[in-house]
């Protein structure tokens, strides 16, 4: 309306004013209006019908909805970057019927609906969503959001610098047409069998400057099902150890095209920079490790049955002993009996000698002197055999 007061104030042409949104600039020859960093708050109305390619970047536009565009069946190109917008309702993008390329890259997109991009007839065929999704949230309501808007005419799909770190399994399985995938910039750490499936013509996948060490054997096996696609993985912190030994042995022999010279080891040290390609097991590190662990187990096995050897000979031992136990008892007995008697014996003997008292007797007494002497001490020695007797049973 304010710019249809100033044409007219001004008397200028008309139809070149009127067709011109305030703010923008639009070019007649190449069918474009661009609003380049206009502090505006919303997608303007009266652009012209012509338009097919809308530029409107560097905004301040935190929501569009099915309001922000009407009936411009010519428009093909529409980029909305850089807008900070933040939320996408439904059937936004309805009206344009021939809409090819959607550029909604470096925005804060917190809100996706399930049906935002939903077009009759299904012309999309780029959608750039580069830095734009906020957090997983919103990788989760796009992942709705292609199931539902039925975008079977999809061809590429740029989803770099959003920090993903984990994609839902299936998610590309409503973009059946999907030729080019761009997930460069990322934090992705890992494929999973399904990641990828009813991707069936895919040419370019794009996993470069992500956070993977390495990729298992399902990720090989998922990545091997795109068949002869161009598939970029460079540029990722490879850790170059056994663990890789898959992956080396993949990239060795894939009839997939991938970029080979750019998939380079980050660690260990000693094999920074080079190439995974072609790596030999025993560079990295399979071979020695794996030989030096069968010795160590053929050690422990043969310490285990050394120790299971000892065991049973010990049992063995122990069960003769208990059969023999009546025979072991009378053993001991005797033995016993035995050493009493040679050492009560030895005792008597010398008990007898190293009394004085006695010795004085023995040598010059009367014979009755003699049988007092005797009789003391065999008192003497049989109480101090009591004791010494206990000792001795007790060792027995
Ligand atoms: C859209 O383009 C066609 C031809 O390319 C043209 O005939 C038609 O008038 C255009 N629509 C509008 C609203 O200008
Ligand atoms: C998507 O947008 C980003 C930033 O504007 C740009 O660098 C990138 O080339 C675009 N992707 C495609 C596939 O055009
Ligand atoms: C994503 O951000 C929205 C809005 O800030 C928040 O409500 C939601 O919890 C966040 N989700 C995750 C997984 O962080
Ligand atoms: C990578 O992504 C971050 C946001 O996640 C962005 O700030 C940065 O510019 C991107 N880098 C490149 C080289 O595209
Ligand atoms: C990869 O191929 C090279 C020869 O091209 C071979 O020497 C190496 O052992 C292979 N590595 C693996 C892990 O299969």
């Amino acid at each position: 309306r304010l710019t249809g007061l100033v044409c007219i104030l001004l008397l200028l042409a008309p139809s070149q004013c009127l067709a011109c949104p305030f703010g923008c600039e639009c070019f007649a020859v190449t069918h474009t209006v661009k609003c380049v960093s206009k502090d505006l708050l919303v997608v303007p109305q009266d652009i012209p019908g012509y338009t097919r390619n809308v530029v409107i970047t560097g905004n301040n536009m935190h929501q569009v909805g099915p309001d922000s565009f009407t009936e411009l069946q010519n428009v093909t190109n529409v980029i909305l970057s850089n807008n900070r917008i933040t939320e996408l309702a439904s059937h936004t993008f309805a009206s344009l019927t021939s809409l090819h390329s959607l550029d909604l890259s470096g925005n804060q997109l917190a809100l996706i609906h399930p049906e935002a991009l939903s077009i009759p007839g299904s012309p999309l065929q780029e959608l750039n969503l580069s830095c734009s999704l906020h957090n997983f949230t919103t990788l989760t309501d796009l992942a709705t959001a292609l199931r539902w808007g039925g975008l079977w005419g999809l061809r590429r799909l740029d989803l770099s610098g959003n920090l993903l770190a984990l994609l839902p399994p299936g998610m590309f399985s409503h973009v059946p047409s999907l030729q080019q995938l761009l997930l460069r910039n990322n934090s992705l750490v890992a494929v999973y069998a399904g990641t990828f499936s009813g991707m069936n013509h895919l040419e370019t996948l794009d996993l470069t400057h992500n956070d993977f060490e390495a990729f298992r054997v399902d990720a090989l096996q998922e990545l091997e099902r795109l068949g002869n696609a161009q598939i970029f993985l460079g540029n990722n912190p490879y850790t170059c150890s056994c663990e890789s030994r898959d992956f080396v042995t993949w990239l060795n022999k894939t009839r997939a095209r991938v970029d080979g010279d750019a998939v380079r080891c980050a660690s260990p040290e000693e094999l920074a920079d080079t190439r995974l390609q072609g790596l030999t097991v025993q560079a990295i590190g399979c071979v020695v490790p794996v030989l030096a662990e069968v010795a160590d187990l053929t050690l422990q096995t043969s310490y285990v049955f050394l120790g299971l050897v000892l065991g049973l000979v010990g049992m063995v031992f122990l069960f003769v002993l208990y059969l023999n136990r009546n025979g072991m008892k009378k053993w001991i007995i005797e033995t016993r009996d035995a050493c009493r008697d040679v050492l009560e014996g030895y005792h008597y003997r010398y008990e007898i000698d190293s009394d004085p008292r006695l010795g004085h007797i023995t040598a010059g007494g009367s014979r009755s002197q003699r049988h007092l002497g005797q009789a003391l001490s065999q008192q003497n020695s049989s109480t101090l055999f009591r004791k010494k007797r206990k000792y001795i049973l007790y060792f027995i």
